[in-house]
């Protein structure tokens, strides 16, 4: 099954009422809990790494290139209709290098960025994208984050519906992440969000919106999220909280002495790594269920 455009995945989902997770990796074991997951569900998958959380020098120097090949590769192998996500990076260079090393979606974090600058860099960037067959995310309005500012974070705000409308027409961008008392980085509990902000930007905007802060948004508000095309789910917390716990349990029950070869990186029975992997596989298979799309790899 070749690499799928992001925006057949999102078009497809929508009209059929489900929803598609972008199951953010961060390495080769978490990534293979992704596509072993999608493909154990028969299920379509956004794959990707995300740049939020990872040093900006390190992808500057050829981080970038790195897992652009290996998601390239898995993408390219899947059995099931899979896109390739670069997400939330600190600059426009990367976002664009991104677009070089095989991603087929790009999206720069601009949550910072005033207003014509995201304007100007979004749009040249979807041009730099269409060009090269890619397309591109952008996020209007801003998510609290749970870690470093609290759910009440007072530099977070709502994605207004007319701005939302102008920002898509002035960018051309194919997705839009919108900020409705969504969460980042939320592992207590589910965030406050209003469903009726989502309808309201949905009335305004119609390619498909994004909902990120997924390890935290309640499964109760999935179906009218998926309703107001919000088809795709961005989930990244919950995977490494699975994938740590999975570690930390074989650590704890590894027989000693420790043979460092087998426990580390082997892809053996012993290999700690791969208790992990696992664990996020397993998580990543109950989310599929939750969005609608298990059964839905066409
Ligand atoms: P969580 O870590 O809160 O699931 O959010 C992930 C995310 O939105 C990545 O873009």
């Amino acid at each position: 099954m070749p690499l799928v455009s992001m925006t057949t995945l999102l078009e497809r989902a929508y009209a059929g009422g489900y929803g598609v997770g972008y199951f953010e990796a961060w390495d080769s074991y978490s990534l293979e809990a992704v596509v072993e997951a999608a493909e154990a569900e028969h299920s379509p998958v956004i794959i990707g790494f995300g740049c939020m959380m990872v040093s900006s020098t390190w992808l500057d120097n050829n981080g970038v290139g790195i897992l652009g090949a290996l998601g390239r590769q898995a993408a390219e192998r899947a059995t099931v209709p899979t896109a390739f996500l670069l997400n939330e990076t600190h600059t426009f260079e990367q976002a664009e290098h991104g677009i070089g090393d095989g991603f087929n979606t790009v999206m720069m974090d601009t949550s910072a960025w005033d207003w014509d600058r995201s304007i100007e860099a979004v749009k040249r960037l979807v041009t730099i994208a269409h060009a090269a067959g890619a397309t591109v995310e952008a996020e209007l309005g801003r998510l609290p984050d749970a870690v470093a500012d609290g759910i009440d974070d007072s530099t977070a705000f709502l994605t207004d519906p007319d701005q939302a409308a102008e920002f898509v027409r002035l960018t051309g961008v194919d997705f839009l992440a919108v900020s409705i008392g969504n969460v980042h980085l939320l592992t207590n509990g589910y965030a406050p969000v209003d469903m009726d902000h989502l309808e309201h930007i949905h009335q305004r905007v119609s390619i498909p919106l994004v909902i990120h802060g997924g390890t935290s948004f309640p499964p109760s508000a999935v179906p009218r999220a998926i309703a107001n095309n919000a088809v795709k789910f961005n989930v990244g917390t919950i995977l490494k909280k699975s994938f740590w716990e999975g570690i930390n349990e074989a650590i704890l029950n590894a027989p000693a002495p420790v043979n460092v070869h087998d426990t580390l990186g082997s892809h053996k029975e012993a290999d700690v790594l791969n208790a992990g992997k696992a664990r996020m596989k397993a998580k990543v298979q109950e989310l599929m269920r939750l969005y609608g799309s298990s059964g839905r790899a066409e």
